[in-house]
């Protein structure tokens, strides 16, 4: 039975397009925990932030993180905040290798700002100095992960060449 693949990361680090490219390439199926959320909430993660407030988001979070935990042989992408629970993580770790994506402030802005709107979290006025306040008080909660790889200035494909290369000393 093959442990599951756990992206962890900022939001904007590139945790789904990654982790969709590293599935196809192990051939394993990909899950995105919060399309997974929204699935079975029929809502989107904004309107359950907007109706429900973040503490709901939390709880069904956890519960998906037990959920999928319980499952093998998977690529997992979840949401920037899933570490922030010590129970999430050790859920995740207990069938999983825990990758951590990072990016620099910068290209998670440039990254960010392009998809305007969908992430709660960051509000209109959000600034690069805002990310890297938010990226600082995050730090400490990635360090959980197995593996890091930085996806600055690569694109998805060379992200996934690296994160296979460090695998490989762990599968
Ligand atoms: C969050 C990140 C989001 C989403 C939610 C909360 C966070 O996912 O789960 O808005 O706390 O960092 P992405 O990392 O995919 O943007």
């Amino acid at each position: 039975m093959n442990k599951n693949i756990v992206l962890i990361g900022f939001m904007g680090t590139g945790k789904s397009s990654v982790g969709s490219r590293l599935a196809q390439r192990l051939k394993r199926e990909f899950v995105d925990m919060d399309r997974e959320i929204e699935r079975v909430s029929n809502m989107t993660v904004a309107e359950i932030f907007r109706k429900h407030g973040e503490v709901r988001f939390r709880s069904e979070e956890q519960l998906m993180a037990k959920k999928l935990s319980q499952r093998s042989n998977l690529v997992i992408a979840t949401g920037g905040g899933v570490v922030l629970s010590s129970e999430n993580v050790d859920h995740l770790k207990r069938n999983g290798i825990l990758v951590c994506l990072d990016a620099s402030p910068e290209d998670i802005f440039a990254r960010v700002s392009r998809k305007k709107g969908i992430r709660p979290l960051l509000k209109k006025g959000t600034t690069e100095e805002d990310i890297r306040l938010m990226l600082e008080e995050r730090e400490p909660y990635y360090r959980c992960a197995d593996i890091r790889v930085n996806t600055s200035e690569k694109d998805v494909d060379a992200v996934v060449n690296d994160l296979l290369q460090q695998l490989k000393n762990i599968l």
